[in-house]
């Protein structure tokens, strides 16, 4: 099988093109990506030598373009390619709309114009928008409620991919998953952040009272879950993935430093994130009872092989954290940490 994967140099992305040829050695892997910030070759650097696996550098709302790499055989697209960050959409959001929407767009247009090649969709529970502490996780049938400009593009690709499968009867599906976190994780979200400043010695800036919570799954989970839909979801279907990591920030904090071996006081609270979803939480009983899937990394395990990584990896984040970076920072956190 010959698959084009979109933001395969990204985190999740890279995590599942090394999943993907360790498991299915002799499937082939076009990787399209434009390597914006998020971007990085490094996270496929085992890949060199492989004859099965070749990166693009390209935009994917270059419609010509991805209509050449379609029109060559390819028999399935996994769309990973998107600007990823919350706190990035909301100092400017022009490039989530043009990346999260205009680009799904052209790669449905050009998946339609080579026959209706076979889709898959990565996207977020963030569609869903905010959760009460008392509310029932998402499901599948939850209603749209995108509350920042990242969620609003994101949920914007879902519809316009339900739409290609309605209107031009593209075999597609879509997996909304919760917070990933694990190796190659841009150090702009809060796990990397949290564990590579308490490796420089900074502490680690907490949003507001540090009570919203998150559904953390170990990336390889997610990208298993993918690989099920890939192989034995219902065309047209939609499948919620999630951790069973349901926890607030401040106890995630609090695990991250016990594991690091560091105090409470390297927690510094912050000006709260605008417009901060409360809650998410996956319920993933769709894809347990029809797929057979599940998470099997526990918070716990992933968390302790997670800080293990950026411990052994220091080079790759040192790097990543040079540069542009520093800008981002200094904007982001105004000298708070
Ligand atoms: P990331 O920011 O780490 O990587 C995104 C990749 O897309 C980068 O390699 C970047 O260079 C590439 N890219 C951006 N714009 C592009 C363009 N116009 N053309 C080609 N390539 C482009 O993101 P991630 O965290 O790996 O997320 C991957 C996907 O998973 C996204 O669609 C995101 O919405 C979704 N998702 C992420 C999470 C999470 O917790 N990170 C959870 C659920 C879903
Ligand atoms: P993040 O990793 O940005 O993912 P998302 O916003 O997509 O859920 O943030 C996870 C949680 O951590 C979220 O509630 C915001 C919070 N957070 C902080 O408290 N401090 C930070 O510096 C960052 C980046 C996030």
């Amino acid at each position: 099988m010959k698959l084009l994967v979109t933001g395969g140099a990204g985190f999740i992305g890279s995590n599942f093109i090394n999943y993907w040829l360790k498991n299915y050695p002799d499937d082939f892997i076009v990787n399209l990506d434009k390597l914006t910030y998020a971007g990085n070759l490094e996270n496929l650097k085992d890949l060199k030598n492989n004859q099965n696996y070749k990166f693009i550098k390209g935009d994917i709302c270059d419609f010509d373009l991805v209509n050449e790499l379609i029109s060559d055989k390819v028999d399935l697209i996994v769309h990973f390619a998107a600007e990823s960050h919350v706190d990035r959409s909301l100092m400017s959001s022009r490039d989530f709309v043009r990346t999260n929407v205009e680009g799904a767009l052209s790669l449905l247009d050009a998946a339609k114009n080579n026959g209706g090649v076979r889709f898959h969709h990565i996207s977020t529970d963030e569609v869903f928008g905010d959760l009460s502490l008392a509310g029932k996780a998402f499901t599948e049938k939850s209603p749209y409620n995108p509350r920042n400009p990242y969620s609003a593009s994101k949920a914007a690709a879902d519809h316009l991919v339900r739409a290609y499968y309605h209107t031009h009867g593209l075999p597609v599906t879509i997996s909304n998953c919760s917070n990933n976190y694990g190796p190659y994780h841009f150090p702009e979200k809060m796990i990397p952040l949290f564990i590579t400043n308490l490796l420089e010695g900074k502490r680690v800036p907490l949003y507001g009272d540090g009570k919203n919570i998150r559904d953390w799954i170990y990336v390889d989970d997610h990208n298993r879950g993918v690989d099920f839909i890939i192989k034995k979801g219902k065309i047209g279907e939609t499948y919620c993935l999630g951790g069973n990591g349901e926890i607030t920030n401040i106890e995630l904090t609090k695990k991250i430093l016990k594991l690091m071996d560091k105090g409470d006081e390297m927690i510094e609270f912050i000006e709260d994130r605008p417009g901060h979803d409360l809650r998410y939480a996956m319920d993933y009983s769709k894809a347990k009872n029809e797929l057979g899937w599940q998470p099997q990394i526990s918070l716990e395990q992933g968390l302790a092989q997670t800080i293990d990584w950026y411990k052994n990896n220091r080079q790759w984040w040192q790097n990543v954290k040079s540069g542009d970076y520093q800008e981002y920072y200094k904007k982001q956190y105004q000298g708070n940490v």
